[in-house]
């Protein structure tokens, strides 16, 4: 693979789960890389330190990017730091499940605002540096939920679908700028987001998996990796990393 040095990444809610592996991963290619969390600082202080022993540079942003000031703010502020910003992974992402009769117009807002409205405000952001430097690397984490559906997940099927269309339609407009925009779809990952399914369900969920097992955070990093390193040729693509849960 080829290295990422003197690039930088941002990786939003790169705290901890697979937003942290995203991060380490990219700082062990050489990227600089910016963490973002909105409330677990001192889980983004610990990827900041895997990053340095990894040899790389970081820079931790505390930022809400459900909130577009914020969000905005937040690449500003990257930019500002590091002066240029060349591979953005949207990660930050929340759920909030219920069955369509116990939603609430908050859950619904609150899903599709962190997970899918952040996506634009942070690439309508980023733009105007990767435009000028003719290089960009968009990274979009959608989940395979975002394809299938899934019950009790209509909020956050509807982000995840929504980072899908939005990606095509961003790599549409993009290519010609040598940006490139892809989304990454993973199945169930082993982190806190999974933790929190009861563990009877997490048992009926392994016998849906052809691979029978859960993904690990650093699977889905190693696809970032390759997509900002190597995908050049790339865009406009959903990459399944998923155990064959969805095919
Ligand atoms: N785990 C899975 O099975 C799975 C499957 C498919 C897709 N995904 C997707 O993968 C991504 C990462 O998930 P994960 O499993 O690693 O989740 P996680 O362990 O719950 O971590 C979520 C991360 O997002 C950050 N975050 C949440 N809301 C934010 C906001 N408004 N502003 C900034 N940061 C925010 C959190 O930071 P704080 O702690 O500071 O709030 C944390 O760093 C998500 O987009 C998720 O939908 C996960």
């Amino acid at each position: 693979m080829r290295r990422l040095e003197n690039q930088v990444a941002l990786v939003t809610g790169g705290s901890r789960g697979i937003g942290r592996a995203i991060a380490v991963e990219l700082a062990r290619l050489g990227a600089d890389v910016a963490i973002n969390y909105r409330g677990g600082k001192d889980e983004a202080e610990e990827t900041a330190r895997l990053i340095e022993a990894e040899g790389g540079k970081s820079f931790v942003a505390q930022a809400d990017v459900s909130d577009k000031d914020q969000a905005r703010g937040l690449v500003k502020q990257v930019v500002d730091h590091f002066g240029r910003l060349d591979i953005l992974v949207n990660n930050a992402g929340i759920t909030r499940d219920k069955t369509l009769k116990k939603l609430t117009d908050d859950d619904w807002d609150a899903v599709i605002h962190t997970n899918l409205n952040s996506v634009y405000y942070t690439v309508s952001a980023a733009l105007p540096s990767m435009l000028q430097q003719e290089h960009g690397r968009i990274i979009n984490i959608s989940s395979f939920v975002g394809q299938a559906g899934n019950f009790g997940q209509s909020n956050y099927s509807a982000s995840k679908g929504g980072i899908i269309a939005f990606t095509k339609s961003a790599a549409q407009e993009l290519a010609r700028n040598n940006i490139t925009v892809n989304a990454i779809a993973p199945g169930f990952t082993l982190t806190e987001m999974l933790a929190q399914v009861p563990e009877n369900i997490q048992e009926k969920i392994l016998d849906k998996i052809p691979m029978r097992r859960f993904g690990k955070p650093e699977e889905i990093a190693r696809t970032v990796a390759f997509l900002a390193a190597d995908g050049d040729y790339i865009t406009g693509q959903q990459i399944n990393v998923n155990g064959g849960v969805y095919m």
